[in-house]
């Protein structure tokens, strides 16, 4: 039995390579519906169909012990629903952090960079009322910052012009006070957190949840023997091309 880590792109990688570190035993299945990205785009019914359709073959054709939803934006739409549909399944989700930020901050003012797609969703509004009501929380969707990590994947290259356009709405100045905490909501931007430090108008916390996540994993996966077999990835949209491919070889994944 496997983990399978599930994104809509490379971002899942950032929770796998947390995963590995502590589950090293397991072997990854990784999944992304590269067909569907961005996830962040769409329309919420349309897209909660289709991951219902795609987890549905995705649990046929590999029958993992645990699944991973690495994505923020999917997570906060259908782990609730996957749950009910699928009740033999364990899952185990991406949400926005927004509990630990709202105990962490001193001046009082979070920011949650996300895609449009969690930023409009009921779920992170709960967060939000449920952990951060003393709080002042911006929500700030980004429509590209998933595309620049995809290119960044795919070639090592980041306009940082573009990074500080998409994040600097982050940055509030409230009665001398300034933003000192930005949750990352979306699992591809941890990869591009060294050029957001390099560009952001001043310092700040930047909160990546992928090793919460690993330890909700590692708390819910039964203790036995190395899982044999290499780990591999898993497209919807057959394959992606020799860079992507690359990169992910780099993750030691094998293309199935
Ligand atoms: N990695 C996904 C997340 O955590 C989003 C990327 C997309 O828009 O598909 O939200």
């Amino acid at each position: 039995m496997s983990i399978l880590v599930f994104d809509s792109g490379v971002g899942g990688l950032t929770v796998l390579r947390e995963a590995r570190v502590l589950m090293p035993d397991r072997r990854y299945i990784y999944v992304a519906d590269d067909a569907g990205f961005p996830y962040g785009d769409w329309e919420e019914a349309a897209l909660l169909d289709r991951m219902t359709a795609l987890f549905g073959e995705l649990i046929e054709r590999f029958r993992p012990e645990l699944f991973m939803i690495a994505c923020n934006t999917a997570s906060t739409l259908a782990i609730d629903h996957l749950r009910k549909v699928y009740p033999e399944q364990t899952f185990v989700g991406t949400v926005p952090a927004i509990k630990p930020a709202a105990e962490r901050t001193r001046s009082g003012l979070v920011s949650v960079l996300a895609t449009p797609g969690t930023v409009k969703r009921q779920y992170t509004r709960d967060l939000i009322r449920d952990w951060a009501s003393k709080v002042n929380v911006r929500l700030v969707g980004s429509t590209e910052l998933a595309r620049l990590a995809e290119r960044y994947a795919r070639g090592g290259m980041v306009d940082e012009e573009e990074v500080l356009r998409e994040i600097e709405p982050c940055f509030v100045e409230q009665d001398g006070k300034l933003t000192d905490i930005v949750v990352l909501a979306c699992t591809h931007y941890p990869f591009l957190v060294n050029r957001m430090r390099k560009v952001a108008p001043w310092p700040v916390d930047w909160i990546d949840p992928s090793e919460a996540i690993a330890r909700r994993a590692l708390s819910l996966v039964r203790q036995g023997p190395p899982e044999e077999g290499r780990d591999i990835a898993w497209f919807t949209s057959g394959a992606p091309d020799a860079a992507t491919q690359r990169f992910l070889g780099g993750f030691g994944l094998a293309f199935e």
